[in-house]
């Protein structure tokens, strides 16, 4: 009879094998007893929803350089967090950060709560985040499910219902092997066998700690789960950007309204995007021309493509919309990726020339 998996058979394998991350504790210090500050977890958490470990790494790197404690974080300006948030999308994440880390400061004296039910009475911070920053930082046994999480549960347990209506279950399965005790390290376990052995597609079976406990694996069946639901088609839509640059190098750029996509970051001039091309009125008086070739981005729920236009102004003119930024502020890594893009394209056309 194969044995129910256990967490210890994981956590051993943790021992060996944790990835070493910016914000984590290394396993034998955490057994002392040692726990990760709680700012650099949410920090950490909050940057890697939807986003992979090696993406955020620099990210993470590069904010505790600017901001080494919530305070600071609470202090920076808006523009500033937003700029050297640019590049790592879902720009939502990046306000609540900031709504966040001022609640913590103004009404917690900078102090992170430790409960999930606390954790989740602050901006941005959901169900996944709050199991996390209580489990990791706090060593509360709370159940952390991601979606490596969910695909470990489904292989162990050979689930065959397709996402995303099996996830109340695997959330179960997840939830009785959370063990009471190094709770913070089992869940990062579990992400980091997701992470790397049991990987999407060509799982490393033969060394996986759980092998003999994997009934996905015993079926033969394990690089199959988890099943989805066909997923719908993204559609296109289309857009217009609007690049001007005075003589004096500065670029003409707007910021974006505080919500929707993109919400608060600063971008090319446009038009709305839409699901057929639609005129676009360019942001100041000048000679246009429309560049060839277009930005292509997918974002969660559609593809984008950017129609590019360039213009050369002066001093003597003015924007109807928005602000020219000086060549020495300007910065195309401040931007969202779709408009660095522009800029690229834009780049690669005027190098030609
Ligand atoms: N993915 C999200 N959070 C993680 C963590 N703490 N460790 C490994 N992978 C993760």
């Amino acid at each position: 009879m194969r044995d129910t998996p256990n967490s210890a058979e994981l956590l051993a394998w943790y021992d060996k094998n944790a990835r070493e991350m910016p914000w984590r504790v290394a396993p034998d210090a955490s057994m002392n007893g040692e726990r990760a500050d709680p700012y650099f977890v949410w920090l950490s958490e909050v940057m890697l929803q939807q986003t992979t470990v090696a993406a955020v790494r620099e990210y993470f790197i590069k904010f505790t350089t600017l901001w080494p404690t919530v305070s600071d974080l609470a202090n920076a300006d808006d523009a500033d967090v937003m700029a050297a948030w640019a590049g790592l999308g879902y720009y939502a994440r990046a306000r609540n950060l900031l709504k966040c880390a001022r609640v913590v400061v103004d009404e917690r004296d900078g102090i992170f709560p430790s409960t999930r039910a606390e954790l989740e009475k602050l901006p941005g911070i959901g169900p996944y985040t709050s199991a996390a920053i209580a489990a990791i930082a706090f060593g509360q046994s709370e159940v952390v499910v991601d979606g490596n999480v969910e695909r470990v549960m489904a292989r162990l347990f050979a689930h065959e219902v397709p996402m995303p209506e099996s996830k109340p279950t695997l959330r179960d399965f997840a939830a009785k092997l959370t063990p009471k005790e190094r709770a913070g390290d089992y869940a990062q376990a579990v992400m980091d066998l997701g992470a790397t052995l049991c990987s999407p597609r060509n799982p490393s079976c033969e060394i996986c700690p759980w092998r003999a406990n994997c009934i996905g694996y015993a079926k033969g069946i394990a690089a199959e789960l988890p099943k989805k639901s066909p997923k719908k088609p993204k559609p296109i839509r289309y857009g217009t950007v609007f690049l001007a640059q005075r003589d004096d190098g500065a670029w003409l750029l707007e910021k974006r309204p505080d919500r929707g996509l993109l919400g608060g970051m600063m971008g090319w001039p446009g038009n709305n995007w839409a699901e057929d091309p639609n005129p676009a009125s360019p942001p100041i008086d000048a000679h246009w021309t429309p560049l060839n070739g277009e930005v292509r981005h997918t974002f969660t729920h559609f593809h984008l493509r950017l129609s590019v236009q360039i213009a050369q102004t002066d001093a003597t003119s003015t924007p109807e919309r928005g602000v020219f930024v000086d060549q020495k502020s300007f910065s195309a890594n401040d931007l969202p990726t779709v408009m660095r893009k522009a800029f690229e394209l834009v780049q690669g056309r005027l190098n030609q020339n």
